[in-house]
């Protein structure tokens, strides 16, 4: 039926029809070739089909200086509302470069907070697609009092709902805070960036030449600044990885994480993982092989992948059961921790906790890493990071040493005297002060030093050694002690993990009421 263009619904669809075209065509297809989704069409892949309801489509900005008041687009160059992601509710906000580049104006400012407020008090997760050019510049301090806005609401949702950054174009200045915030960021390669300050500052300030790829592309923070947490070839696949994120998570810290139905057995025994740790326990090994071995249908979604990689975290289903998981990497730095892998894992830890997923930590750590350089990095205070974030989480929490535990990293992977309530052992497992070799040199240093001759003083060391290693290289002092639960066979790893995830299914901890702790940052 065609109607009167005055016709009330008549208006309506012709606003309609205005704001769903944005900045306009040319805009659009300028968009495109830069190899980039427009903000509808980013949020149609994200959500179930269908499920979008738009909020605010009609909001423009109140700017009336250098002529903004001539320029006024419905919508004002973010798309906020919400939708479903296999069927569960999500709030969502893109920023829409096709209009003013996406940059933010007071108004457009308050569409965000609008739909991040709707997300804490219904407890969903916040879903932000970015792409824009910062600070709307002609509206000076309204658009950064507009950022401080959403600065705090990031921050006030912080463990209460999952919130989740997808950079898909510029990021830069302070605009940075706000996915900063967040639990995660996702990167899509070659055509989004992240800095404080671009190129032609840092060559004016530092006279250092930089590209902007080099300084805040996908790749640069996926391995070198670990900002980001996933780097993705294009947007199609961010948006997928953002639902593949969002089915391991609960809506909110009051929630349980949703259970995903599997036909892989909880019992399944896999024989090959008994000759999977080498018994030299100086030979490296993967741990993922072990971490694929034993999840549900071998599914394992890991989290930064390419930064710190000397310890391995990320999300996984056992026994339907979402997990997270944290483990050092034997086959880089030895599984040493550092600085990086000890920001990396507490960060990952916390998630979990606040958001109720147990915690499943494998161990085969030498120590932290020695050297001059992260003693001066603050390895201390990093490293207790780790130690802080394991101690206070009440999540249930299981942990299973493959091989070494050495030292205080054997204490900070969520050992049993910081609360874990699951401590399995391999019969490989070493847990001792330090490696034979190194307690060898400390505690036989004088009866060795006599020993002139160096055959029989090799022969001595070689006997104290292997002397250590009967005593201390094992699982069964720490577990004579009650420190290790089970020692198991590797093979039955996944059926003993969601035997003791089922038993603490209704673990209730909770630590003495505090404004907040104050964790080593
Ligand atoms: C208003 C802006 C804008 C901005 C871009 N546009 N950035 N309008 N405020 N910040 C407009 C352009 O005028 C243009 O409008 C359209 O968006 C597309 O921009 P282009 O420059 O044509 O696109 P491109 O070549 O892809 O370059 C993108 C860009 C560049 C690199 C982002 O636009 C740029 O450098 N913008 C300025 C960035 C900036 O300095 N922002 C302030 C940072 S400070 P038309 O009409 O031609 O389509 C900041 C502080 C935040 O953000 C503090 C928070 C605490």
């Amino acid at each position: 039926m065609t109607r009167d263009a005055t016709h009330p619904i008549a208006i309506l669809e012709r606003m309609e029809s205005a704001a769903a075209v944005g900045g306009g065509a040319p805009r659009i297809e300028r968009q495109h070739q830069a190899g980039k989704l427009t903000a509808r069409e980013r949020i149609s892949a994200l959500l179930d089909e269908g499920s979008f309801t738009e909020l605010d489509k009609f909001v423009t900005h109140r700017c009336a200086d250098f002529g903004m008041q001539e320029q006024k687009v419905l919508g004002d160059g973010v798309v906020t509302g919400y939708g479903t992601v296999d069927g569960r509710t999500v709030c969502v906000f893109a920023q829409d470069f096709t209009v003013f580049g996406g940059s933010l104006s007071g108004a457009f400012a308050q569409k965000i907070c609008k739909v991040m407020d709707l997300a804490t008090k219904i407890g969903c997760p916040v879903v932000g697609l970015n792409d824009s050019g910062g600070a709307r510049i002609q509206e000076g301090v309204e658009s950064l009092a507009g950022y401080a806005e959403i600065f705090t609401r990031n921050v006030l949702a912080s463990g209460v709902v999952p919130q989740i950054s997808a950079i898909m174009g510029p990021c830069a200045g302070g605009a940075v805070y706000s996915p900063a915030i967040t639990d995660f960021i996702l990167m899509v390669e070659h055509t989004s960036y992240m800095f404080i300050t671009g190129p032609e500052v840092i060559k004016t300030v530092t006279c250092e030449e930089v590209t902007k790829e080099d300084l805040g592309g996908a790749h640069t923070h996926a391995t070198r600044s670990g900002v980001s947490h996933f780097s993705e070839p294009d947007e199609l696949a961010a948006l997928a990885r953002i639902r593949e994120l969002l089915a391991f998570w609960p809506g909110n810290n009051v929630d349980d994480p949703p259970t995903k139905p599997t036909q892989d057995p909880v019992d399944r025994a896999d024989a090959a993982l008994d000759d999977v740790v080498p018994l030299d326990s100086n030979k490296p090994y993967d741990i993922k092989k072990i971490i694929n071995a034993v999840v549900d249908d071998g599914h394992f979604v890991e989290v930064q992948k390419d930064f710190a990689r000397n310890i391995v975290v990320g999300f996984a289903h056992l026994g339907g059961q979402s997990v997270g998981i944290v483990a050092n990497q034997p086959n880089q730095l030895s599984g040493c921790l550092d600085i990086d892998a000890s920001i990396k894992a507490a960060r990952f830890v916390r998630f979990c906790d606040c958001f109720n997923i147990p915690l499943v930590t494998f161990v085969d750590v030498p120590g932290f890493l020695p050297g001059a350089t992260q003693e001066y990095g603050g390895i201390i205070k990093h490293g207790a990071k780790l130690l802080y974030a394991f101690a206070e989480a009440t999540v249930p929490k299981v942990t299973v040493i493959t091989r070494k535990a050495y030292g205080g990293a054997y204490d900070v992977m969520a050992s049993k005297h910081i609360r874990a309530d699951v401590n399995l052992a391999y019969p490989s497992a070493e847990i001792a002060v330090m490696g034979s070799e190194g307690a060898v040199n400390i505690i036989y240093r004088t009866e060795l030093d006599k020993i002139a001759d160096d055959i029989a003083r090799g022969q001595a060391r070689e006997r104290f050694t292997a002397e250590y290693k009967k005593q201390f290289a094992n699982p069964y002092r720490a577990a004579s002690l009650g420190y290790i639960d089970e020692i198991i066979r590797p093979r039955e790893t996944r059926a003993a993990l969601i035997r003791s995830l089922r038993m603490l299914a209704n673990k209730r901890q909770s630590n003495l009421p505090r404004k907040h702790g104050n964790i080593p940052l």
